[in-house]
């Protein structure tokens, strides 16, 4: 993207029960402490399009793959148009919990070729740092069971979830940077705090 920017695009990747949502608050508390503006946001979003999707949660089956790609691309756009421009434009430091990597990877494992799903997000901006949790399955499957009580919901079975680990790690983008949620959260966001500082250093 060539829009004139001055904030800084960091987003959080990965499967479910990576605790990426866990630190994507930490390193929110920890910029806002040194006084940087801070907007956190997520993808599917609260839009027209985000609830539509929030809908297939439980009954995947009643769209076409194609159609929920386009679902997530159309909440994507607009998200980018209504805040995440803006949002960057006024020098924010914007937070993302998901973004177009879960695209790639999550509609790439059920079946979409993975270059046109990322050639399709050529609107999106192109995140500045890309955190890409990883841990194995099992551990974040229990997380979302035993640790929230929850259900799994369609795009959280096991075996999917396998095959978008393995989308995941075979992703190459000078942004990314992986990381190993199978450890302590202070250990984690000591991590996390590594790899924004330098960011940081530009912005000053
Ligand atoms: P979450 O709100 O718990 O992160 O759940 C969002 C779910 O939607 C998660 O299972 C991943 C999935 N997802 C996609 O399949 N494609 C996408 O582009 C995004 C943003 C999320």
């Amino acid at each position: 993207m060539s829009e004139k920017r001055t904030g800084l695009l960091i987003v959080f990747e990965g499967t479910d029960g990576t605790g990426k949502s866990t630190q994507l608050q930490l390193l929110a508390q920890a910029l806002r402490d040194k006084g940087w503006p801070v907007l956190i946001t997520y993808e599917p979003t609260d839009g027209v399009y985000g609830k539509q999707i929030r809908e297939l949660y439980a009954h995947r089956d009643t769209v076409s793959r194609e159609e929920e790609l386009n679902l997530f691309l159309a909440d994507r756009r607009e998200h980018v148009e209504q805040l995440l421009t803006p949002a960057l434009k006024s020098g924010k430091i914007v937070l993302c919990d998901r973004y177009y990597l879960s695209t790639v990877a999550y509609q790439g494992a059920a079946g979409l070729d993975p270059e046109i799903i990322l050639a399709r997000n050529g609107f999106a901006p192109v995140p500045d740092l890309a955190l890409l949790f990883h841990a194995p399955i099992h551990t974040g499957v229990k997380r979302i069971t035993q640790g929230r009580g929850e259900e799994l919901n369609d795009f959280e079975k096991e075996d999917y979830l396998q095959q978008v680990a393995t989308m995941f790690a075979q992703i190459n983008l000078p942004f990314i940077r992986r990381i190993d949620a199978a450890r302590s959260i202070e250990a984690i966001h000591c991590d996390v705090l590594n790899l924004v500082q330098p960011l940081l250093e530009k912005l000053q």
